[in-house]
């Protein structure tokens, strides 16, 4: 599996599916061509350009109507569920943070924010969204062992650095990347002392991708 971070909270996976999540790219370039687009929750960051993809659109209930209500062809789901859409595995995890969509000038509730495991390929991916730090996210470990962590490590309207290495010891994956900081001043981090400082007391690997780049990540690349 090929996996691209294409800045803040947007990452594609591809394999014998494209899958585009949270498609909310600061620097506006959409590398790929998605089959399914999955959305963690409503803010705008996170629901980005997903009306404009009109493609297949994983997302809580809430979401899904509304994006149903625009012509998008959406599978709805809740926390806890899981689906599979063209042989690719989601399941919806927990996260701890609110959700609005806003249209407008307006908003309205958008249901809760949520995570994803999504499996490909052999290869499992836990985006955890925008979220606090929470203990359940070792529950995750336990029943999907996740390959690859995605955690937000900005801080401010995530978990910052401190959070997000006990987070990344509860999931345990063996390879980590950070997401969701410096995309703006509000959220600036030293991403490399998150590196460090990880790398030095836990055998977990922590991949810093700059906006673009991508690795292949599954059984047949060893973690890398
Ligand atoms: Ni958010
Ligand atoms: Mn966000």
């Amino acid at each position: 599996m090929r996996l691209t971070w294409l800045g803040h909270a947007c990452f594609s996976l591809e394999g014998s599916r494209t899958v585009l999540i949270d498609p909310f790219i600061p620097e506006g370039s959409l590398l790929v061509e998605p089959d399914i687009v999955a959305v963690t929750h409503a803010h705008a960051d996170h629901l980005g350009m997903t009306v404009q993809l009109k493609k297949k659109t994983v997302a809580i209930n809430e979401v899904a109507k509304y994006l149903a209500s625009k012509g998008i062809p959406a599978e709805p789901m809740n926390i806890g569920g899981s689906i599979t859409v063209d042989g690719v595995r989601f399941t919806m995890t927990p996260a701890l943070h609110s959700s609005w969509l806003e249209e407008e000038g307006m908003g309205f509730y958008g249901g809760t924010a949520a995570g994803f495991v999504i499996t490909m390929d052999g290869t499992t991916v836990y985006h955890a969204g925008d979220t606090a730090l929470f203990s359940d996210m070792q529950l995750i470990r336990d029943l999907y062992r996740p390959d690859v962590a995605l955690l937000p490590i900005g801080g401010r309207y995530t978990m910052g650095p401190e959070e997000a290495m006990v987070a990344a010891r509860y999931v345990g994956a063996q390879l980590v990347i950070p997401m969701h900081y410096d995309t703006f001043p509000a959220i600036e981090q030293d991403v490399r002392k998150f590196k460090q400082a990880i790398e030095r007391t836990t055998s977990i690997r922590v991949r810093v991708l700059s906006p673009g780049e991508g690795i292949d990540t599954g059984p047949e690349s060893a973690g890398e």
